[in-house]
């Protein structure tokens, strides 16, 4: 079965949570965060999971969570974290269950929004405009080979990508 999910993929502080909310409350579907779930199941933040795990134990953990939703029977909208479609495993099972929309911004205007944000652990360096800059570099063509669809966020608030999501 495919497409029943609609999934929200693209880097930190691209808005998939935010614009994956008012998405899902337009079609009147449920919402899911897929860090959000890491953490409930977890019973702790994702920082603290870095802090105890590394980024791979992360990973595995986020990876299992991703399988779950992707099986789940009741439609979602999905928003992902930013390495969700890294592995391509994640890729595969994402991919066969859903529809994935790579929501597209510049690394400065990641940068700008997600500027100071503690709970970001892979941007809490001495240069976290500089590691924008190397993560977008290295995952822009991965969010775009693994993406159905791709929205240019550029200029557009929030409620005005959701229209252009659900329009797709
Ligand atoms: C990550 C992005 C985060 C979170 C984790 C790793 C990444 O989610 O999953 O810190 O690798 O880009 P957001 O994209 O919501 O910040």
């Amino acid at each position: 079965m495919s497409a029943r999910h609609l999934v929200l993929i693209g880097m930190p502080g691209t808005g998939k949570s935010t614009i994956g909310r008012l998405v899902a409350r337009r079609l009147d579907r449920p919402f899911v965060d897929s860090d959000h779930e890491i953490e409930i199941r977890c019973g702790v933040r994702i920082p603290v999971i870095f802090e105890l795990e590394g980024e791979a134990g992360f990973r595995d953990r986020e990876s299992a969570v991703l399988a779950d939703l992707a099986a789940m029977p009741e439609p979602l909208v999905l928003a992902t974290g930013g390495g969700a479609v890294l592995r391509e495993a994640n890729r595969i099972a994402l991919r066969s269950t859903g529809q994935l929309v790579y929501l597209h911004s510049t690394p400065l205007v990641l940068w700008q929004r997600t500027r100071g944000d503690k709970g970001r652990p892979l941007l809490q360096t001495a240069d976290p405009r500089g590691r924008m800059e190397e993560l977008y570099a290295a995952r822009d063509a991965i969010y775009r080979s693994a993406a159905h669809h791709i929205v240019e966020t550029g200029g557009l608030n929030a409620t005005e990508v959701a229209a252009l999501v659900i329009a797709l």
